[in-house]
């Protein structure tokens, strides 16, 4: 018998960044069951509309704006809206984030220098930065909490991914810092380092994206458990750092990654 999806999120309205698709779509789906009205925020407006429809079918509270994190003046813009709909907000969680550079994943040092790396480090950190510094107002109101996704990219360094990789360290180092600035107003600022997990961020650049994640789901991982993740189950992490059942817990990243880089 499986047991009942708890409450933690009644009468709380959570926003969601990279809601459109992946670990962002499952997030704000566990966010919407366990109570939470749910802001979705992307910039992908089809991929938008296809999470808002599943949320409000399944009976969820749910609201969307876009949002293009690699864009400042886009960035204000829906942190207004956000702040003038939402005086307070009990959480902010950021999904949203960037792997390919041109369409690719591999970008590797030697050949591509620097390309990509505004691209990258725009939409997984600054942009991600600028949207908690504007939203700071509705987070305190609120006593709420951030909660930022690294990636066990954050513990590697690799030739050919060396800009995501450097991108996702920094967003943990940016995690402890805003977890310090904040702590004083009762916000709590705490991170996930996802490990490899099956989502459309891996299938994109394939012509049968579900025989991709088939394949995926069977070709196992390099981690002590020895397979990828599905996203609900970094959503369900996510869902526990975002309650009050993680209320001691802030300025730190946990590893989601079935034991791979981020945890050993
Ligand atoms: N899938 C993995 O293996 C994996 C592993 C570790 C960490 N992560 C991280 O988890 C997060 C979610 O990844 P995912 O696997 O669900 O990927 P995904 O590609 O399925 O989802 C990413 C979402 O971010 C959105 N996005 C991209 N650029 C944006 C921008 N400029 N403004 C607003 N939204 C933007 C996309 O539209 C998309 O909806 C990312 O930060 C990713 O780096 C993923």
């Amino acid at each position: 018998m499986t047991s009942p999806t708890p409450r933690r999120f009644d009468n709380r309205t959570m926003a969601v960044t990279g809601a459109a698709s992946g670990i962002g779509r499952a997030t704000a789906t566990r966010l919407a069951a366990e109570g939470a009205q749910v802001v979705l925020l992307d910039r992908n407006l089809d991929g938008l509309a296809a999470t808002e429809q599943a949320v409000r079918e399944a009976g969820g509270q749910v609201l969307a704006h876009q949002l293009d994190l690699s864009s400042e003046a886009s960035v204000t813009e829906t942190a207004h809206t956000l702040a003038a709909e939402h005086p307070r907000l009990h959480g902010l969680i950021g999904c949203a984030g960037v792997v390919h550079i041109d369409g690719v994943q591999e970008n590797p040092f030697l050949d591509r220098g620097l390309a990509g790396w505004d691209l990258l480090f725009g939409v997984n950190v600054r942009g991600m930065a600028q949207l908690v510094h504007e939203l700071v107002a509705p987070l305190v109101a609120a006593r709420g909490v951030v909660v930022t996704v690294s990636s066990e990219a954050a513990y590697r360094s690799r030739a050919g991914r060396w800009i995501y990789d450097a991108s996702k360290a920094a967003l943990v180092s940016v995690t402890r810092s805003m977890a310090a600035a904040l702590a004083p107003d009762g916000v709590r600022v705490v991170g996930v380092a996802p490990g490899g997990t099956i989502t459309e961020m891996h299938l994109l650049d394939h012509d049968d994206p579900e025989a991709t994640r088939s394949r995926m789901r069977a070709a196992g991982g390099s981690n002590l458990l020895g397979r990828l993740a599905e996203p609900e189950e970094i959503a369900a992490a996510i869902a526990f750092l975002a309650s009050a059942d993680a209320s001691f817990i802030t300025g730190t990243t946990i590893a989601v990654d079935g034991g791979g880089a981020g945890s050993r």
